[in-house]
């Protein structure tokens, strides 16, 4: 099989629902002769009905042409039995997510299509390796996992089970870009690589949430101050909490129940509670007609407040953080010391310590500490986490603020949480990432491509680690894995080489 030779092959579309007919539209504007079907009788008409309003609305707004709309519908046709479909090179399954389902179309579709026709799933987590087994040909199934909504979203993973040609793999990957998305390969493992290195940003805020550090909206308020575009909570809230937590339920028991993985009882409660977010007008935020809808306010007033007064003002440690305390400092004509050498990055204040996080509790350190969380944003005014020692004065508590907020930073107290709120996300997301490429399931360049563009991470989890360094991540974790104990924070392998490569 040649890489472009599924070029405007006809294709069969099987399931006319979400997926199905936003893969039936890209690819009939890709020029393919697209035949629906959909088990239920009447779905795919009704889909195609549906598509052809969704296009008209495009037009009316000037976004999709007359032309392209009328010939776009022209290439889509409903067919109302599968043997209709025998001249298909290629089959996209977008239908119920169950293994069992799956399999019985392949099998089917078997005896009706020819044997070089390519067949692909779109399953979003069911190993491709189980559905192929039995197939008389697996090497020609391939998982093709687009993102909803399929005419936005740019990222195609495309998945390799245990049998899968590679030609077959390449053939899609290329099929993917000529349809105008970015495509990357992907191993068939739990989750593939978004849903699996996605989990950390929600099990982070969950953790935390659980140990009552932070409210709903200062956790969002600090991931969105980091760039994210939405906080964990209301992310989950947009998904449903049903919805995710069953995904994570998934990986989880698909990891054969490691820590890693394990699902939070906060989110369990609320999914039996019946608070499944936006669509049951309820999750950790309130949508109730005549609530208010938009929330995590925190950080959006942001006013900067003049350098405290001190008698000795020090700079630590060197990188990026230091050079830009250093530099508000010298902006404001503020006197300074600097400690180079020194151990930890942050602001001596009078004897006082106002420390960028190594993953420690700030109690863990010292008395007058304050920690604050790693400032992935150059934005004045951004949220940022600090926590205080327990045995900090009052005095240092109300200072350890003031002091950040002049630094340029929307100040957010959490309790004394290791690692506080971004720089455990991080560290988690990257380790998770890290694994993945342990085992083969993608690149470092597939992973950071798959997080920005199929969840819309600010940066992927390899560029995150060059900012950050191997040494500060695998620091932020084994800080982590040392206050909690147990599985969930161990350091992939991959990592720890990493660091010992960086410091050689
Ligand atoms: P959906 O429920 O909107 O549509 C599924 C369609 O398949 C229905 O119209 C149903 O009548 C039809 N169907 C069920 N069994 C069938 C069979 N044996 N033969 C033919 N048609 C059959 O589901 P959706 O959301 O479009 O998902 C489809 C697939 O895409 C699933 O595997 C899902 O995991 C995956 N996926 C879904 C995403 C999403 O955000 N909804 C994202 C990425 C993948």
């Amino acid at each position: 099989m040649t890489t472009n030779s599924l070029h405007a092959v006809p294709l069969l579309v099987v399931g006319a629902g979400v997926m199905g007919v936003g893969i039936a539209q890209i690819a009939a504007q890709a020029g393919h002769a697209v035949m629906l079907y959909d088990a239920r009788e009447g779905a795919a008409a009704e889909a195609k009905a549906r598509l052809a309003k969704s296009l008209e609305a495009l037009v009316t707004k000037g976004k999709f042409t007359v032309q392209d709309m009328a010939q776009t519908l022209s290439r889509i046709e409903t067919i109302t039995s599968l043997e209709a479909a025998a001249t298909a090179r290629l089959v996209v399954e977008a239908i119920v997510e169950k293994l069992d389902v799956k399999h019985g179309l392949f099998k089917q579709l078997e005896s009706i299509v020819a044997v070089d026709c390519v067949l692909a799933s779109n399953t979003s987590s069911i190993s491709v390796t189980a559905i192929a087994n039995g197939l008389r040909h697996p090497g020609r199934l391939v998982g093709m996992h687009f993102f909803n909504p399929v005419p936005l979203m740019k990222l195609v993973e495309v998945v390799s089970g245990l049998q899968t040609d590679p030609a077959v793999a390449a053939a899609i990957f290329e099929l993917s870009r000529a349809w105008g998305k970015v495509p990357v390969h992907a191993r068939s493992t739990p989750g593939f690589i978004v849903n699996r290195i996605a989990r950390p940003y929600y099990a982070e805020t969950l953790a935390l949430l659980q140990e009552q550090a932070a409210t709903p909206e200062v956790l969002d308020a600090c991931l969105r101050g980091a760039g994210f575009r939405m906080g964990a909570c209301e992310l989950m809230d947009l998904i449903g909490h049903d919805t995710n937590f069953s995904v994570t339920s998934a990986v989880y028991e698909a990891n054969f129940y490691d820590k890693r993985f394990t699902p939070s009882l906060v989110q369990r409660e609320l999914v039996d509670g019946g608070f499944l977010g936006r669509k049951s007008g309820r999750g950790f935020y309130d949508y109730a007609e005549g609530s208010l809808k938009t929330v995590s306010t925190a950080g959006a007033t942001f006013v900067p407040g003049p350098l405290p007064a001190a008698q000795v003002v020090c700079v630590h440690g060197v990188g990026l953080v230091a050079e830009r305390l250093g530099r508000t400092l010298a902006q404001a004509g503020r006197a300074f010391a600097r400690d180079e050498r020194s151990d930890w990055i942050g602001l001596e204040v009078d004897g006082a310590q106002l420390r960028l996080t190594d993953g420690r509790c700030a109690s863990q350190i010292g008395f007058d500490v304050a920690v604050f969380d790693w400032p992935l944003s150059d934005s004045v005014g951004s949220a940022l986490a600090w926590a205080a020692s327990s045995r900090a004065s009052e005095d240092w508590h109300a200072a350890a603020a003031s002091w950040l907020q002049a630094l340029g930073f929307s100040p957010q107290r959490v309790l004394d949480a290791p690692g506080l709120v971004v720089a455990r996300t991080l560290a988690m997301l990257i380790n998770e990432a890290a694994d993945a490429v342990l085992q083969g399931v993608c690149t470092t360049e597939g992973a950071d491509a798959a997080m920005k563009l199929g969840v819309n991470y600010p940066a992927g989890p390899f560029e995150w680690l060059a900012q950050c360094k191997s040494s500060t991540v695998v620091g932020w974790l084994d800080a982590l894995d040392v206050h909690y104990r147990g599985e969930r924070y161990r350091v992939s392998p991959w990592l720890r080489q990493r660091d010992w490569q960086e410091a050689a």
